[in-house]
C-alpha cells in the first residue's frame, strides 16, 4: 500500500482568496490539491476551469494538482489542463466516447491518468485499460456538490477496486471522494483507499492543520 494522501477539495475553499486558501491548506499538511471541474451538463453545477489551474501555478502552488473532470465531452478540455499544470487528470468513463483515447491523451501530455466511478457505476470499464490507469477514483456521493453524506456501499466497492489493483501488480492510487470526514476516514482506509478527498470536512473546520492532523491520527491507528 502506498503512503496516504490527504487531498482537500478546493470546491469548499474561499474562491475570493483561492491562492491564499490553497497555500494555507498545504501549509497545514495537505499532500494534493483536489480540483473539481463541473460543467452544468454532465453534473448540475458549474465551477472552475483551466484558467484557474494555471493561475494557481502562477501564484506559486507546486503541490500536485488532481483535476477531477465532471464534464462532457472530455477530450477537448484535457489539453488545456495539461497546459495549465495539472498533475493528475481523472474523468468519468461514461462522459467519454473513447475512454482509451482520453486516457492516452492525458498520458501523452505527461500527466497521470485516472477513471472516476459514480456510486452506481460498475468497475467494468477498467478491464481493458488497467495498464493505462494511474489512479482509480471512487465517488462516495453523486457528483456535483460538496457537503453530501458518504454512501456506505462505497466500502465494498473499494475492496473490489483494491483487489483489482493488487491483481494488476501496478502502482495505481485508489482515491475516494465525497463525504469523507474524521469519523469515517479510518474505515475507508481499511477498505483499501490510499488517497482521501475532503472538501467540507477540511475547509469548514476552524483549524486546517488540526483537522488534517486528526485525520492522519485516525489513519495511523
Ligand atoms: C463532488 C466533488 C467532491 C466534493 C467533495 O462532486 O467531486 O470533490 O468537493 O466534497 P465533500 O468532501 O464536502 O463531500
Ligand atoms: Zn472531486
Amino acid at each position: 500500500m502506498q503512503p496516504y494522501f490527504i487531498a482537500p477539495s478546493i470546491l469548499s475553499a474561499d474562491f475570493a482568496r483561492l491562492g491564499e486558501d490553497v497555500d494555507k491548506v498545504l501549509a497545514a499538511g495537505a499532500d494534493v490539491v483536489h480540483f473539481d471541474v463541473m460543467d452544468n451538463h454532465y453534473v448540475p453545477n458549474l465551477t472552475i476551469g483551466p484558467m484557474v489551474c494555471s493561475a494557481l501555478r502562477k501564484y506559486g502552488v507546486t503541490a500536485p494538482i488532481d483535476v477531477h473532470l465532471m464534464v462532457q465531452p472530455v477530450d477537448r478540455i484535457i489539453g488545456d489542463f495539461i497546459e495549465a499544470g495539472a498533475s493528475y487528470i481523472t474523468f468519468h468513463p461514461e462522459a467519454s466516447a473513447h475512454v482509451d483515447r482520453s486516457l492516452q491523451l492525458i498520458k501523452d501530455g505527461g500527466c497521470k491518468a485516472g477513471l472516476v466511478f459514480n456510486p452506481a457505476t460498475s468497475l467494468d470499464a477498467l478491464k481493458y485499460v488497467m495498464d493505462k490507469v494511474d489512479m482509480i477514483l471512487l465517488m462516495s456521493v453523486n457528483p456535483g456538490f460538496g457537503g453530501q453524506k458518504f454512501i456506505p456501499s462505497t466500502l465494498d466497492k473499494l475492496r473490489e477496486a483494491r483487489a483489482l489493483i493488487s491483481a494488476s501488480g501496478r502502482d495505481i492510487r485508489l482515491e475516494v471522494d465525497g463525504g469523507v470526514n474524521l469519523h469515517n476516514i479510518r474505515a475507508i482506509a481499511e477498505a483499501g483507499a490510499d488517497t482521501f478527498v475532503a472538501g467540507s470536512a477540511i475547509f469548514n473546520a476552524p483549524d486546517y492543520a488540526e483537522v488534517i492532523a486528526q485525520m492522519r491520527a485516525e489513519l495511523a491507528q
